[in-house]
């Protein structure tokens, strides 16, 4: 029964991953542009523009991230103001290009807000609200995200922990296991 369980989900999983396939296929049809080595890991929201976005090269996009490209909030002050045709969201926005360059990482559920630019070599915190343009070569975290530290800063802080598991995800499992509590923290 426990291996029936175990099937159930390994379907599910792959049939997921079909899906998310498929989204960003669709998003690219309909203009989303992504450079060679960007890879996207789990589920993604581009959103009704996907021709306003570019991404660079050798991005990685984590799970959970949002691409937000119009603000339907200007429907408030117009409704306010008599100026709206009909009262119904959605109806009247205000939109705003988002461009990635190379080699930027977005942490997991990372919401990217209309307008924004982030240059190369660029790492943002999971869960962050990101909007505006920011430098190259460093690190962003929060809501708003503001900078936390410099590449340089976060790689010397870093470096010395980095380890590459196997890619099967049993091997993986097991070298992750084996780690030294220096290497894990
Ligand atoms: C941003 C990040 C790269 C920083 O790494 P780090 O420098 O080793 O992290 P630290 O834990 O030493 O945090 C450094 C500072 O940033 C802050 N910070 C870290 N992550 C943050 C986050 N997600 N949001 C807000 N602040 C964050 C910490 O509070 C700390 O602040 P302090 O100096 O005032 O105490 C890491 O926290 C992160 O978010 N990585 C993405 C993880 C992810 O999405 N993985 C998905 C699968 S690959």
């Amino acid at each position: 029964m426990k291996h029936f369980f175990i099937m159930i989900a390994e379907a599910f999983r792959a049939a997921r991953s079909l899906q998310r396939k498929g989204f960003l296929l669709k998003a690219q049809r309909d203009g989303l542009r992504v450079g060679q080595g960007t890879k996207f890991v789990g589920s993604h929201e581009f959103g009704t523009e996907p021709f306003l976005i570019t991404i660079g090269s050798d991005c990685l996009i984590t799970d959970g991230v949002r691409f937000i490209t119009h603000d339907g909030a200007i429907q408030v002050p117009l409704i306010a103001k008599g100026e709206a045709f009909e009262r119904i969201y959605g109806h009247k926005s205000t939109f705003k290009r988002i461009t990635i360059e190379n080699n930027v990482f977005i942490g997991v559920s990372t919401i990217i807000m209309p307008g924004t630019t982030l240059r190369n070599n660029t790492i943002v915190a999971a869960g962050s609200v990101v909007g505006g343009t920011f430098p190259e070569n460093i690190v962003i975290a929060g809501n708003p995200a503001k900078i936390i530290c410099t590449l340089d800063q976060y790689y010397e802080k870093n470096r010395n922990r980095v380890v590459q598991p196997p890619r099967s995800r049993d091997e993986r499992m097991k070298f992750i296991q084996t780690l030294h509590d220096d290497s894990i923290g």
